[in-house]
């Protein structure tokens, strides 16, 4: 009997892995939140592809860090409350969105589907939700503007020639983008070992092990075939090649400076840890910072972004605009960033697994289950605006400890 039913579950199992790489779509098809969205992706896309978006650096620490670190977080119920309307829309730099997260910026996102950027861009429109756009999207910046022109936002690389790298600035001034967003924490691209072992790189050669991988999931590699293989699309391949590897450290403080003076609308600065770079960066008249360590993708030893982030909002003051992103995987996690200092939370990698697992349908899904838990968090915590979240949301779980003194517990008196 029971190794009848092993045998279901195995049979079912097997089942869901071929109906998935032939494209049956009506076999456990469902995103009900990101894990959902991962264990579906990890299925359809080649395990390349899957490794390259998934990887952190190193030995992946500090991505599993930036998670574990939500999942300790306890929010406080509290009861009796009237949270029968609640607000989620936000205004962040004179922007309005509808709901208070957003698409962080990624580049090569056409690689998990060959229309990734205009179903991102699309849902962002839908949704009223911020969309970041990669220097190394896989479409021209200009396109995605169209697409979605109040929800887009512009994220710069300085890659060498520095020429290039105004010149992406000039063109998203002159198409209308209202922010830049211009990242970091990128000095120098780290190894991911995944993709050192798959044999990921831009321009990647098709090998034996490659091959195989590709012919087991010919649903992705169909359409890849049809679409054509993406491309770097903002760089000209008779001017500037994009090189990956390329350091970034072009830009620094002085470039900061010299691009404050140049771009006239929202300018942000992504991939800030430090409270000191934070504060300095606030004084140089950067219009945000957006907290985040690049999902663990560049320096293991990273500390978790939502540690880092009620040390930032005390360093730069209860107004100043901050976003948040590394590790958010539920409405929950973005409920916890925003009662821990953030005023805007971005997700990476949830995205790009819903993209990869069912494109614009995925993608809707993972939306709707997180608008939808964010809103039920809500109002379990009585909260009933987005932006008054705070640090009273949070449970002194410390207080139940048999040791707490009378003190801690507030007996006194
Ligand atoms: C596949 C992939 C590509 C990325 N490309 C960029 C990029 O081009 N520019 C950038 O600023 N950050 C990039 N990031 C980092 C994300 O913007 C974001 O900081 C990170 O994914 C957040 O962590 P999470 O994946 O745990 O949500 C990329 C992340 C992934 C997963």
């Amino acid at each position: 009997m029971v190794i009848f039913k092993l045998d279901l579950i195995y049979l079912r199992k097997l089942s869901m892995a071929i109906g998935d790489r032939l494209g049956l779509e009506y076999l456990d098809t469902t995103i009900h939140c990101s894990e959902d969205a991962k264990r579906i992706a990890k299925r359809r896309l080649p395990d390349i592809i899957f490794g390259f978006v998934e990887g952190g650096t190193g030995r992946e620490v500090g991505m599993k860090d930036n998670m574990s670190a939500f999942d300790r977080i306890k929010l406080q119920p509290r009861v009796l409350q009237n949270i029968d309307q609640r607000i989620m829309g936000t205004n962040f730099l004179n922007q309005s969105f509808d709901i208070p997260f957003g698409i962080a910026p990624m580049g090569m996102c056409n690689i998990v589907h060959p229309f990734a950027d205009r179903i991102m861009a699309k849902a962002a429109a839908k949704y009223k939700m911020p969309l970041g756009i990669s220097t190394a999207a896989s479409s021209l910046l200009e396109d995605v503007y169209k697409w979605a022109p109040e929800s887009g936002w512009f994220q710069l690389y300085v890659l060498p020639p520095m020429e290039h790298a105004m010149s992406l600035v000039e063109r998203a001034k002159n198409c209308g983008y209202k922010t830049l967003v211009l990242t970091v924490d990128t000095p120098q691209v780290s190894r991911r070992i995944r993709d050192l072992r798959s044999g990921f790189s831009v321009d990647f050669k098709i090998g034996l092990r490659q091959f195989i991988d590709f012919a087991t999931h010919p649903v992705w590699s169909l359409r890849m075939l049809r679409a054509g293989r993406p491309e770097p699309a903002n760089f000209p391949t008779d001017r500037a090649k994009f090189d990956r590897n390329a350091s970034r450290a072009l830009a620094d403080w002085a470039f900061l400076e010299k691009l404050r003076d140049l771009w006239p609308n929202n300018l942000i600065v992504k991939g800030v840890t430090s409270f000191s770079d934070a504060q300095k960066i606030q004084k140089l008249g950067i219009d945000a910072i957006y907290v985040s360590n690049h999902g663990g993708r560049q320096l293991d030893s990273v500390p978790a972004a939502i540690d880092i982030l009620p040390h930032i909002r005390r360093a730069v003051g209860p107004d100043y605009p901050l976003i948040m992103d590394s590790g958010v995987r539920s409405g929950e996690d973005i409920l916890k960033a925003f009662v821990l200092g953030a005023n805007l939370v971005m997700l990476g990698r949830p995205i790009m697994f819903a993209l990869g697992a069912g494109g614009a349908n995925g993608l809707n899904s993972l939306i709707e289950g997180l608008k939808y838990d964010l809103s039920t968090g809500m109002a379990q915590i009585g909260l009933k605006d987005i932006s008054d979240a705070g640090p009273d949301n949070l449970a002194k779980t410390d207080m139940v400890l048999p040791y707490a003194s009378p003190e801690r517990l507030g007996l006194n008196g």
